[in-house]
């Protein structure tokens, strides 16, 4: 029931709840300007000049506009090297809705990731996850450790309708910690499942994950890049949840866990920063000595003052109701109109992305030609629109060197926070539409070079013929 408290709810139309106050000019390219710009980048949309892309959806990752408060922010950072007034805010703000005991700031997410798995974990052991991140994964085997993924039943189904897609598999999750709690030193589940389709994880899940870890006595971590996302998802979806303020229901998701690991270049509403929140002191003091190593003291982590400041407000935004109305509404707008044109999507539409599924789009390429590559360089040709290949080329290459094929062919459009208007997003309906229409025309791709890891940001590929 819309109240007086809820504004814009009694109108159709949910606008963006700011106006435009600095502007980026945008440069327009031709579609031959832009087949020769990404042969030039060997078919690999990472290796483009920005300049050369028009809509750029390839991640939501540092990529959102700052508030005139966060820019205003940047002027009172105080660049003292120990205890500045800027790291007392940013905690203060980050203890606000993840009260745990110890906060260690680091560059970014994975910097938090690798500081964790290198104090937690060791070759042999295992962490599961609903789904890993790539950089998540990449980090816990490089240490020689294995990362394993429990998506619920539901998550394999690109196009069945559930609201907590995300969730992890309760039943899964207990068995593998009764065979090998031994050598599990932590359950992590990610908020949204990215990987996944950007699907949220509901509480009902998260407490089950708690009781399943309590009893094995195995630490749970939140990876909780979108926290605020997740959680007015659960506002919105689950039972009873309709009347809390998000930042209740982000102090139980966090009350939950054990820790988080956290990349501020998503719900932190920054261009940069993460942080490591934990409980357990002594796990905390191993992580500040590694903080230390390569990060920086313990009150700035990796970041200048004013990252921190940038942070702090932009934790304090996150998470209002006007702001998450829109941003979930806005993602779902772009999802709705590709559902009605027909192209197939990781459904319901996710919280910072959709997912389109190429796997189901162009059934005439195989896995391991890269449907989604194929799919993403039509994209950028054709509209000069980026978007990211998460498939067999992010997921398919083994630390073994073997490759199979990913569960799920996707191309993700992400969507920066608070940059992009509706007409650049009905632009982009427009250029989906223009390559369906020519999908079967379009061909795979084979991976001419590739490093060992980590690939889809640097293979070269070619067109098969
Ligand atoms: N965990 C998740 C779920 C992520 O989505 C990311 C980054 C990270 C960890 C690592 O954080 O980039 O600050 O080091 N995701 C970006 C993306 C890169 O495009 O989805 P980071």
């Amino acid at each position: 029931m819309p109240t007086r408290h809820d504004p814009g709810v009694t109108f159709r139309t949910i606008i963006e709840p700011f106006r435009i106050h600095a502007v980026e000019p945008l440069v327009m390219t031709t579609p031959e300007q832009r087949q020769q710009a990404v042969r030039e980048a060997g078919y690999n949309l990472f290796s483009l000049h920005s300049r050369a892309v028009l809509i750029d959806l390839l991640t939501d990752s540092g990529t959102g506009a700052m508030s005139s408060e966060q820019w205003a922010g940047l002027q009172r950072g105080d660049e003292s090297y120990a205890g500045s007034p800027s790291w007392h805010r940013f905690l203060e703000a980050v203890q606000e809705l993840f009260p745990f005991a110890h906060v260690i700031p680091t560059h970014q997410g994975r910097a938090a990731e690798k500081i964790l798995f290198t104090a937690l974990c060791g070759p042999g052991q295992i962490v599961p996850n609903n789904t890993h991140f790539d950089t998540t994964r990449a980090n816990i085997e490089a240490i020689g450790a294995e990362a394993v993924d429990l998506p619920c039943v539901e998550a394999g189904d690109p196009s069945g309708v559930h609201p907590f897609k995300g969730n992890i598999d309760l039943d899964r999750l207990d068995a593998l910690l009764r065979d090998r709690a031994a050598s599990i030193p932590a359950v992590m589940v990610t908020v949204t499942n990215n990987s996944g389709g950007g699907q949220p994880v509901s509480l009902t899940n998260l407490r089950a994950a708690r009781d399943i870890c309590s009893r094995h006595d195995v630490p749970l971590f939140l990876d909780a890049c979108r926290f605020a996302e997740n959680a007015w998802f659960i506002r919105e979806r689950e039972d009873g949840q309709s009347q809390r303020d998000v930042r209740e229901i982000v102090r139980e998701m966090a009350s939950l866990a054990d820790g988080m690991t956290m990349s501020a270049k998503k719900d932190g509403l920054a261009n940069i920063g993460g942080w490591l929140a934990l409980n357990d002191a002594d796990l905390a003091a191993r992580c500040r000595n590694l903080l230390i190593l390569t990060e920086g003291f313990p009150t700035y982590g990796g970041l200048a003052g004013r990252d921190l400041e940038a942070i702090a407000q932009g934790l304090h935004e996150v998470v209002e109701h006007d702001y998450l109305r829109y941003r979930i509404r806005s993602t779902a707008y772009l999802g709705d109109a590709l559902v009605e044109l027909g192209i197939p999507i990781v459904r319901p539409t996710g919280g910072h992305a959709v997912y389109i599924d190429a796997r189901a789009m162009l059934p005439h390429i195989p896995a391991l030609q890269y449907p989604g590559q194929a799919l993403a360089v039509a994209l950028y040709e054709v509209g000069g629109v980026r978007g990211c290949e998460i498939g067999s080329v992010m997921f398919g290459r083994h630390p073994d060197g073997s490759e199979s094929a990913a569960p799920m062919e996707l191309v993700r459009l992400a969507i920066p926070r608070r940059t992009y208007t509706q007409s650049h997003i009905d632009y982009v309906i427009e250029v989906c539409a223009e390559v369906a229409r020519d999908r079967e025309a379009l061909r795979g791709y084979r991976i001419v070079s590739e490093p060992p890891a980590l690939r889809h940001f640097t293979a070269r590929f070619e067109p098969i013929a």
